[in-house]
């Protein structure tokens, strides 16, 4: 790959794209593997590979709907809960071809802080989000409050796990939406001398 390529990739392929743009067309099984193959390359520390996915496809997306909803009234207080909010909810999993839970599992011995783990999960969901585009597919990663708090959101995390977010997935018509970002010159320090 040169550096044009390189720059295209995480510049331009790299992006959110946003279930309203999702198609029929179903993904395969196979481009789905090549994804978690790519996201089990992410760097970690200690080689403890905390990340975990739950892949909710077909009829498995009812379940997901089904922890949504029970994770919405569990830790949203009585007064603020909104039945059309969990409906909305609700309509976005059951629209998307793909949904993956991503979770964040601690070793048993819990040798390194949590923000590492946090953060090597992250950087599979990096790879996973630079695959997308050469397959021919879109996605975003989601992480509503009430469902990414130290609670067990999906039914299927174990014990010593925690989600973080939700990514929807699917073949696509979006158009290329702006996109911007604040100049890097402003987040930089250069200590030299
Ligand atoms: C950790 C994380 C959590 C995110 N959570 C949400 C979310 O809950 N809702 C949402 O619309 N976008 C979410 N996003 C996607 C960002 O909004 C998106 O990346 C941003 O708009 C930049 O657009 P781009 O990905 O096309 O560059 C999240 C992104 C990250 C990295």
């Amino acid at each position: 790959m040169n550096l044009n390529e390189l720059n295209q990739l995480i510049r331009k392929d790299r992006k959110s794209v946003f279930p309203q743009f999702f198609t029929d067309k179903p993904i395969s099984r196979e481009t789905l593997e090549i994804l978690f193959e790519n996201a089990n390359w992410a760097p970690n520390h200690a080689r403890t590979e905390p990340w975990r996915w739950v892949v909710y496809r077909g009829e498995g997306r009812q379940e997901l709907a089904k922890d949504m909803e029970r994770t919405y009234r569990d830790n949203v207080a009585p007064e603020k809960q909104d039945d059309k909010k969990i409906a909305k909810v609700t309509d976005k999993i059951l629209n998307a071809d793909t949904i993956i839970g991503i979770v964040m599992h601690r070793d048993e011995k819990e040798r390194i802080p949590e923000w590492e783990e946090v953060a090597a999960v992250a950087m599979a969901v990096q790879n996973l989000w630079l695959s997308l585009d050469t397959l021919g597919i879109g996605g975003y990663w989601a992480s509503p409050g009430y469902f990414t708090r130290d609670t067990k959101s999906l039914s299927r995390m174990g014990e010593r796990e925690r989600c973080l977010g939700l990514f929807f997935l699917g073949h696509h018509a979006a158009p290329e939406l702006p996109r911007e970002r604040g100049d890097w010159r402003e987040k930089v320090q250069w200590v030299e001398n």
